[in-house]
């Protein structure tokens, strides 16, 4: 409406105008010549058509300018609007901007934070992308690895390995995983490739993951020791509990024969050998039934120092005067849970042993102390339970063993002394004797710098010892 305001304004001013006009040509008409009437009707009509006509011209131009006005000021509204979309657009871009700059941080993150050794690989077999445990495993920086070719990088190769996954993976477009052993220094370890592909479905290149299975594969190797030991263990003590039969039955018949005899010494004699031989059996039987865990134990609270300060004496008189012994008994009392014929059952085999492994003399130390069983400890040993414990290390310098053979060691039979000499059972009964104490045992050895056991007692709280004193 208000754009028709100056059109109505110079139609009523040219309305006016022209009655203006009219009135002054009825007015001024009177006393006038026609000529004179005809001039100024003329003058009048002419000054009132043109005064009209100018506010009509100038109401049509003000008219233009407000329509024109009108158009100018939507415009302004429509660029504000486009403006204001504008800066809520860069806004919005700017979050997401922020948003995938974040998410990128998150991904190197969680990449650099895996443990495993992750590159990813294009088709060529260049590393694009490396983690900072591959990069902290190689030794090398992030950058030094990317663009480099992985059979180089991770085997010193020119090219692909024989029975690489990756290799693999290109051909069949799916996961491949295997266990490879020639890795620069892990020695056991799961390398696994899975494909990546590209919008289109083209296959683009590979992630590359090696997962270092040293630790597990020695955990796999002590529970097969385990129950290796268990089964060999329960067989040895089931055989020796029937023939522990046997044998009592003989060594009765034998002392009756000795006695229904007592005046032949040819049978004295005979029977004499048929006892000795079988007490002998005897003992083998009755070290079997410590590996198969069949002994009967009578646990008291025992202070451990005292066990081997006891045995001090019996020791030196085993391993004779060529090795020098050493007790180190701790200051503070070492209460286990034992049965003390068979503490010092394990250490009288383990001094024997030490003594057989050092013919040229030596020194053997026999230390008890206390140790604790933390989350770490248990971690990098491979075994324990959390706690206090006691340990006693039996420590030679001797002959030490290879690692064939000490993976053996607990084996029942298992001897590399000679016939006659080793029986093979002494340290399978220690394993019992400690598996049944709820301990542990531990060795530590290298050809030709000697040998050390370790066995961990749980401790318990100070209890009065029971008859300990010899
Ligand atoms: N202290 C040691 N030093 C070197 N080798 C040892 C030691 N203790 C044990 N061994 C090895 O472990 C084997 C098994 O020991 P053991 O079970 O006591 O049987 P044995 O003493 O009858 O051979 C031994 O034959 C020896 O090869
Ligand atoms: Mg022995």
């Amino acid at each position: 409406m208000n754009k028709y305001r100056p059109l109505i304004f110079s139609f009523l001013v040219f309305i006016t105008a022209a009655s203006a006009g009219f009135l002054c040509i009825k007015h001024c008409i009177g006393g006038h010549t026609a000529e004179e009437r005809q001039a100024l009707t003329e003058i009048i009509a002419v000054s009132c058509g043109f005064t009209g006509l100018i506010a009509l011209a100038l109401s049509v131009l003000t008219h233009f300018s407000l329509i024109k006005c009108e158009k100018l000021k939507a415009h302004a509204k429509e660029l504000s609007e486009a403006n204001r979309k504008l800066e809520e657009e860069i806004i919005q871009r700017k979050a997401a901007e922020e948003r995938s700059a974040n998410l990128a941080q998150e991904w190197a993150r969680t990449f650099d934070s895996i443990p495993d050794l992750i590159s990813i690989h294009s088709n060529d077999f260049r590393i694009i992308r490396a983690n900072q445990a591959l990069a902290d495993f190689l030794g090398l920086k992030k950058e030094e690895i990317t663009g480099r070719f992985c059979y180089e990088v991770f085997h010193g190769a020119e090219g692909p390995i024989a029975g690489c996954p990756n290799v693999r993976t290109m051909e069949t477009k799916k996961p491949v995983t295997v266990e490879l052993c020639n890795l620069k220094t892990v020695c056991h370890s799961m390398v696994s490739t899975s494909p990546i592909f590209n919008k289109q479905h083209e296959l683009i290149g590979a992630v590359h993951i090696v997962k270092d299975t040293s630790e597990l594969k020695k955990l796999e190797g002590q529970l097969r020791h385990a129950q290796k030991m268990e089964a060999v263990g329960q067989l040895a003590g089931g055989v020796a509990h029937d023939f522990n039969n046997v044998l009592s039955a003989i060594t009765n018949y034998g002392y009756l024969l000795k006695d229904l005899s007592p005046g032949d010494p040819g049978h004295k004699d005979l029977t004499g050998k048929i006892l000795s031989l079988a007490e002998k059996a005897s003992h083998t039987t009755q070290g079997l039934l410590a590996c198969g865990r069949k002994q009967l134990f009578e646990l008291k609270p025992l202070n451990l120092n005292r066990t081997i300060k006891n045995i001090e004496q019996m020791l030196c008189n085993l391993i004779g005067e060529e090795i020098k012994l050493l007790v180190l008994p701790e200051e503070a009392e070492l209460m286990i849970m034992a049965d003390e014929n068979h503490i010092e059952q394990c250490i009288i085999n383990l001094a024997a042993n030490a003594r057989d492994a050092m013919p040229d003399g030596g020194e053997l130390i026999i230390k008890a102390e206390t140790a604790e069983m933390d989350a770490y400890f248990i971690n990098s040993h491979g075994f324990g339970v959390q706690g206090a414990y006691a340990l006693m290390t039996v420590a030679d310098t001797g002959s030490g063993m290879d690692e064939k053979t000490r993976q053996k060691i607990f084996e029942p039979f298992f001897t590399t002394k000679e016939v006659g000499k080793g029986t093979g059972l002494g340290l399978s009964i220690i394993y019992g004797i400690v598996k049944q104490h709820k301990g542990y045992i531990d060795v530590y050895t290298r050809p030709g710098h000697g040998t050390s056991f370790k066995l961990y007692f749980p401790l318990i709280k100070k209890t009065k010892e029971v008859g300990s004193e010899k």
